[in-house]
């Protein structure tokens, strides 16, 4: 059994496998098949101000090897999650990662004062909703304002904070170094990309928002190529999403510099994807005589 632990902004993790934000929830409906334990870390359901009762329905499409949705960031509100999940979160024996989101910067600051007063073990902040009118995309889509979230957020916690970052910018790793600049520990990358599929029968949008977040295999190379540039102009650490379904997956993208990696819509179509892909690394591992995960970080030799 080869080494999976490795360590972001000072944070052990047992295993790089998280996740990720908005398809696991807070871990109850899962922790009936597997313990939590076995998990990296969770990235929670994104937390807002107050409740959210996210978009109307449909807001799920299938689309050839992905998803589309249009959630709009559903969740009971910071304070109902502090007090009601993050508590039972915090017994599993894993890092949580709190992701959270606001129409506002000044929201975003109050949402992470708030956990700066908890146990949670990292913020991840989320500037990269694409299915809320005013869901950090304001603030994800410009290094400004990229900066001035990051910049106020970091004042209001001493708790790492990773920033979440949108795929739907010109650069990626433009935004990423002025993250960087404001204090961000660490970015996370990709969140969904913004799609949109009609009925043509109908000639109505399949979903009630119009638009929607793509996600799952069909977005991977484009999350791989965003890890590689992005790991390649920052010194922060790289967390990778986007598409990874198996453990070669997350072998390739910690090879394109990621030192983690998040799972998200491969847990729809297997639940126990996130422990088949830890498997799966620990198995490439052991086959290639690699002692430790950390040693594929960043290690794609480009031509
Ligand atoms: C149904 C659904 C809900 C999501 N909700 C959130 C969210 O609340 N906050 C967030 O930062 N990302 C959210 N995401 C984005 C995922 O965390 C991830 O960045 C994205 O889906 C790419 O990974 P994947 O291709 O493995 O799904 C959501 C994705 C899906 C599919």
């Amino acid at each position: 059994m080869a080494d999976l632990s490795v360590n972001i902004c000072g944070v052990d993790f047992k295993n790089p496998v998280i996740p990720a934000s908005g398809v696991f929830g807070y871990g109850r409906e899962y922790e009936e098949l597997f313990p939590l334990s076995a998990l990296g870390g969770i990235a929670t359901k994104g937390t807002t101000i107050t409740k959210r009762n996210g978009n109307p329905a449909p807001r799920i499409a299938e689309t050839p090897s992905g998803m589309l949705n249009s959630v709009g960031l559903q969740n009971p509100g910071i304070d109902k999650f502090i007090s009601e999940e993050l508590p039972n979160l915090m017994t599993k024996d894993t890092v949580i990662l709190a992701n959270i989101a606001g129409s506002t910067a000044e929201e975003c600051v109050e949402i992470a004062k708030k956990l700066d007063e908890t146990d949670v073990h990292m913020i991840e902040l989320n500037i990269s909703c694409p299915n809320v009118k005013q869901g950090g995309m304001a603030f994800g889509a410009t290094c400004e304002g990229a900066a001035s979230v990051t910049r106020q957020v970091r004042k209001a916690t001493k708790k790492p904070l990773i920033v979440k970052l949108s795929p739907n910018v010109t650069s990626i790793s433009d935004i990423a170094k002025s993250v960087e600049a404001e204090g961000a520990d660490a970015v996370s990358l990709i969140n969904t990309l913004l799609g949109m599929r009609i009925d043509i029968n109908t000639r109505r949008p399949v979903l009630r928002n119009n638009m929607g977040g793509m996600s799952g295999p069909a977005v991977f190379p484009v999350a791989v190529r965003m890890v590689w540039q992005t790991a390649n102009a920052v010194k922060i650490p790289v967390i990778g999403m986007g598409g990874i379904a198996t453990g070669e997956d997350a072998v390739e993208m910690m090879m394109a510099g990621a030192s983690a990696v998040q799972v998200g819509a491969a847990i729809f179509t297997d639940p126990f994807a996130p422990v088949k892909i830890i498997d799966g690394i620990n198995q490439y591992l052991d086959s290639h005589n690699i002692a430790s995960v950390k040693d594929i970080i960043g290690t794609v030799e480009p031509w």
